[in-house]
């Protein structure tokens, strides 16, 4: 994905600065290639180039831009190889206008064909590119921008927000065609961006911008209007009440890190975020469904698979875990009224989810969404949903939003075992009670008791370009997270795998000194002591998360225990994932990779 930010401001004339200071927060979106365009004394002043923010925002000195107005673009590549070529933003045939987008133009190889025959020079594989020149077609019939960009949107197949300027006025003109977008008022300035963190250096007042609207920001005004009719919606902007700080890191060498640390906070934060009566109408509505789907792509698919297990366990509810993208064709025909689509993500934006509400949505199926950036897409798509109050994750692997989804679904599991009657009323108080107030210090006690260990793991693992991560039962999800993350920052392809699986096949691929790492539940031991054994007498190196056990020991080394503090079955499994993500961490830094960014990754995923 990609991202965008624009501003209009009547007290600066050096664009450029802040420009570049909330372009950075968007970092997380894409680093393939990094552009911005500025408008001064009626002249549009383009520099763009392939790389990180921070290089290409140095090299070409985008801080000292000039002018009172401007838009940069962050991009993650889909159509067109990252290349200064297909950088955005994009300069229409006359270069008066100059726009940049966030999503992908699905019509854009016939569009491009079909507006260079008419005479558009569009110079780019990119995408991005075909919407200057769509708003530009209108423009040149009309002279009039608003007509010419309701009529470009027209033209324009798929899901995306673009922002688009002319040279010779002080507009911002925005549109939201299935792509994220936020607006922002200031003092004597305007602003609209992919994202709400890096609109807050300019204000704290923000409108939600919806699907099928367009904005146009002066200095002093905003006006929202409807795209098919022309019409002006009235909206009133919202406080933002989001901690900035989150944006930065604090002192921890990588938001990654910090990030770790925050699910100290953040399993806490969790439960003011939540509140009845919607916790109650949640549960309510899985007891009573037909069947319940957890929706949801990578990590957050990890934790619906936990999830998975609680809801058996705990309330002896069956809820189906489903990649977004498998959805409809696996589901799709069968679901109707009486299910329940239960929508896991961060961002609120992934689009593989979002397709499967959609989907849903026709169906007459409910949505229940839970989701940690308010104001996303999911959120107004939902009819009901809880958030995880996570605060900004900024660096692109989840890390705590995967522990709140996963502490999230605990406490639902517990909940609705409480109203089936499948726990009684001191079973289910224990264990909420125990979620509530010993789960953080746990994660806390976890994280200083296994750093060390998982960074001296990092030289050993290192050596190896593959490897295995098992679980079993509720630390199946655990695996596979643990695995994900180390794919994801350490370009090693860990393969997560349930436990009792991996004779049949991969069991193969063992010998002396192959790493295996498991992840075991407390109550599990005795049963994966066979896989343990399976893997050990064929010479594997056998690395674990959990909780200290005498059989265990006969395994796995200290040195290569990685060991929980006591809790309980339903906890472990959270507090296991926690060295898991300490591993990859200092995996990928001890490889020399920035686990914030890694490549050809972006945090937001608004593609199929
Ligand atoms: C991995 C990671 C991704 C996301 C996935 C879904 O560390 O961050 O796998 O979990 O792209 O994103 P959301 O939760 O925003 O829908």
């Amino acid at each position: 994905m990609c991202g965008i930010f624009a501003i209009t401001s009547n007290k600066r004339n050096d664009i450029g600065e802040i420009l570049v200071e909330c372009a950075e927060k968007l970092t997380y979106r894409g680093y393939d290639t990094v552009g911005i365009a500025t408008v001064a004394k009626n002249r549009i002043h383009l520099r763009k180039d392939k790389g990180k923010f921070d290089e290409v925002a140095e090299k070409l000195r985008l801080s000292e831009m000039p002018g009172s107005k401007g838009i940069a673009q962050l991009r993650w590549a889909t159509f067109g190889a990252p290349s200064k070529l297909n950088a955005q933003p994009h300069l229409d045939c006359d270069e008066d206008l100059c726009a940049a987008h966030n999503g992908n133009i699905l019509n854009f190889l016939p569009l491009r064909e079909q507006y260079t025959e008419e005479g558009h020079i569009v110079r780019s594989m990119n995408d991005g590119e075909i919407c200057v020149h769509a708003v530009e077609r209108y423009y040149d019939q009309s002279g009039d921008l608003i007509d010419a960009i309701r009529k470009g949107c027209s033209d324009l197949k798929g899901d995306y927000a673009f922002a688009v300027m002319h040279r010779d006025d002080d507009k911002i003109y925005a549109v939201k065609m299935g792509s994220s977008l936020f607006a922002g008022i200031g003092d004597g300035e305007t602003c609209v961006s992919s994202d709400l963190p890096s609109i807050l250096p300019v204000t704290r007042e923000i409108v939600n911008i919806h699907d099928g609207e367009m904005i146009i920001l002066t200095p002093e005004t905003l006006e929202i209007r409807s795209i098919s009719k022309g019409t002006v919606i009235e909206r009133n902007p919202y406080t933002s009440d989001a901690d900035i700080r989150v944006a930065q890191k604090g002192g921890y060498p990588h938001f990654m890190l910090k990030e770790i640390h925050e699910q100290v906070s953040a399993t806490r934060t969790l439960f003011s975020a939540i509140r009845e009566p919607y916790i109650s109408q949640f549960v309510d509505t899985l007891i009573e469904a037909n069947r319940v789907f957890f929706i949801a792509c990578g990590s957050s698919y990890h934790a619906a698979v936990v999830g998975s297990y609680y809801f058996n366990e705990l309330a002896n509810i069956a809820a189906i875990p489903v990649i977004g993208g498998q959805f409809t064709s696996l589901y799709g025909e069968s679901i109707g009224e009486k299910d329940v689509a239960v929508c896991v993500s961060q961002s609120g934006e992934t689009k593989d989810v979002i397709d499967a509400v959609h989907h849903s949505l026709k169906k007459n199926t409910k949505i229940l969404g839970v989701v940690n950036v308010l104001g996303s897409t999911l959120t107004h798509l939902s009819d009901l949903y809880l958030p995880l109050g996570s605060g900004f994750e900024i660096s692109v692997p989840a890390t705590k939003t995967y522990t709140s989804q996963v502490t999230l679904f605990d406490f639902l599991a517990i909940q609705a075992g409480r109203k089936k009657g499948v726990l009684n009323q001191n079973q289910a108080e224990s264990k909420l009670n125990a979620l509530k107030t010993q789960l953080s210090p746990l994660i806390e006690e976890t994280i200083s008791t296994t750093t060390l260990k998982a960074r001296s793991l990092a030289p050993y693992l290192s050596r190896f370009s593959h490897f295995y991560v098992l679980g079993h039962g509720l630390t199946h999800g655990v695996a596979l997270e643990g695995a994900l993350k180390i794919k994801e920052v350490c370009y090693i392809v860990a393969d997560g795998m349930y436990s009792s699986e991996f004779k049949h096949g991969p069991l193969s691929i063992v010998d002396k000194g192959y790493p295996i790492i498991f992840a075991i539940a407390p109550d599990d031991a005795e049963h994966i002591v066979n896989h343990l054994a399976e893997v050990e007498c064929r010479g594997a190196r056998i690395i674990a998360t959990g909780e200290d056990h005498p059989l265990l020991r006969r395994y796995v080394t200290e040195e290569d225990f990685l060991t929980v503090p006591k809790s309980n079955q339903n906890l472990s499994p959270i507090l296991q994932a926690i060295p898991l993500q300490l591993l990859a961490y200092h995996l990928a830094t001890y490889k020399d990779i920035d686990p914030d960014y890694p490549r050809n990754i972006s945090k937001t995923l608004t593609v199929r």
